[in-house]
């Protein structure tokens, strides 16, 4: 079958395809696009990543590619992988390979080998087609595995009874694309993902390849859907033992994916959350700080989000005092110190009426308001001490809120009774 999407490329895209098909002549290998790609352009989505294989030396192939276009490549230590970056786009390269699992969880050993074999290491027969790039097979589609009509009737299909306990992690990728696409596990597939998890296979797993998983499950686009289908098939023990959820829980989800809409339409437009840590928060918030830190720990997160997951323990007691009517410099004192990230997150998880009132008022007035006065003008006006400054702008922030300050002559004006404040309080 030859496929005509071929045509949705960017012109930039196919102009670096046909560039590769004549090198590949050349060189003598066989190139093929492979796995998410080839899907996402039969099912007409929107295309990210750019997987080529070649039958043969796939960095010599990339060498070559680069240097005629003259752009730069990075040759990874994976077998024989590398990344072509041309105009605004990512091509990542690999040599067609066979892998061998010496055990569970690992990861496996690999060899050079056909496109067939390449295809067949894959995880669903969604992910196993691809699409000739030569000169004589130029957008033909070859389907081994019978993906195509699997797509088209939406099954998620392993290629081979022993997938998921090759790697597990392929349990969370299955119900990644099930949600996403709207799929079904086909029934086969379903009994063997049980079968994974009976045997315990997710222990044999690195944790920080489970992250990796949770987070891209969590950048979908409806996680709740996501996070009741991993409960109800294996639950979040690969997090804590004790971990279980009911109803409560699942509304807290719904409102952390209302909370955010929200929050990017009326007052977060020019801050980027990092959404997957707030779901994260829904469920770590059920643990005590100290597993919290171990899970951090063993998982792998970075410094700041172990500061994000952590820190909402004490944040969450002392949020409760904006549960009422309170000064601006109140609203100021709690919510500054904390990340937006954990701001969405009470927005969701108390619901209550006055704390939201109060957190919708500092997002949409406070957090980015800017004085006009700088230190410059301070020390023109022969304030002193120098260290007072920093705490003379503070103030000014707060007062320029509460008289509803405009012009600098104003925030001039209000600085000096400002300084002359905190000199008597110093002096005292
Ligand atoms: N793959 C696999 N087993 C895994 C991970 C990946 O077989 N555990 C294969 C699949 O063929 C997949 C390809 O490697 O299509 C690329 O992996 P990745 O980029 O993670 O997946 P995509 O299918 O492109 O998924 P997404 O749309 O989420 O990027």
């Amino acid at each position: 079958m030859l496929l005509k999407e071929l045509e949705k490329f960017p012109p930039e895209i196919t102009s670096f395809m046909r560039i590769a098909s004549k090198i590949a002549g050349k060189l003598g290998v066989k190139i093929y696009l492979v796995g998410g790609i080839v899907r996402d352009l039969i099912i007409d989505r929107e295309i990210f990543d750019y997987d080529i294989v070649v039958e043969g030396d796939g960095i010599e192939f990339t060498r070559l590619i680069a240097d005629y276009l003259e752009v730069d490549f990075i040759k990874h230590k994976t077998f024989g992988t590398a990344t072509v970056y041309y105009k605004n786009y990512k091509i990542d390269v690999a040599t067609c390979r066979k892998e061998y699992y010496s055990c569970w969880g690992a990861l496996p050993k690999v060899t050079p080998s056909s496109l067939r074999d390449d295809l067949y290491r894959r995880d669903f027969t969604i992910n196993a087609m691809a699409i000739g790039l030569n000169k004589d097979d130029y957008g033909e589609l070859l389907d081994f595995y019978n993906g195509y009509n699997d797509l088209k009737n939406g099954l998620i299909r392993v290629l081979h009874d022993r997938s998921f306990l090759d790697d597990p992690t392929r349990i969370f990728r299955a119900i990644r694309f099930e949600k996403r696409f709207g799929f079904r596990i086909e029934s086969r597939t379903l009994r063997l993902l049980k079968q994974a998890l009976e045997e315990e296979a997710i222990k044999f797993v690195d944790e920080h390849r489970i992250r990796d998983e949770i987070i891209l499950i969590f950048k979908e686009d409806y996680p709740p859907k996501y996070i009741r289908r991993i409960d109800e098939l294996m639950g979040f023990s690969f997090i804590d033992k004790d971990l279980k959820f009911d109803n409560q829980d699942y509304i807290l989800f719904m409102r952390i994916h209302r909370a955010i809409k929200f929050f990017y339409q009326k007052s977060l437009k020019y801050h980027k959350l990092q959404e997957w840590l707030i779901y994260l928060l829904g469920i770590t918030i059920k643990l005590s700080k100290e597993k919290v830190e171990k899970f951090c720990s063993s998982f792998g997160f970075r410094r700041g989000e172990k500061k994000i997951l952590t820190e909402i323990f004490v944040q969450k007691r002392i949020i409760h005092s904006l549960k009422r009517e309170v000064k601006i410099r109140k609203i100021i004192s709690v919510l500054k110190p904390m990340s937006f990230e954990a701001i969405v997150f009470f927005y969701a998880y108390f619901n209550n009426k006055s704390l939201n009132k109060n957190i919708l008022y500092f997002l949409n007035n406070l957090e980015n308001i800017k004085i006009n006065v700088r230190g410059s003008d301070l020390k023109a006006l022969n304030f002193k001490p120098h260290k007072l400054y920093g705490k003379i702008l503070e103030e000014l922030v707060y007062v320029k809120l509460e008289k509803n300050l405009v012009t600098k002559e104003e925030e001039l004006e209000e600085a000096k009774k400002v300084f002359k404040r905190l000199i008597r309080s110093y002096s005292k």
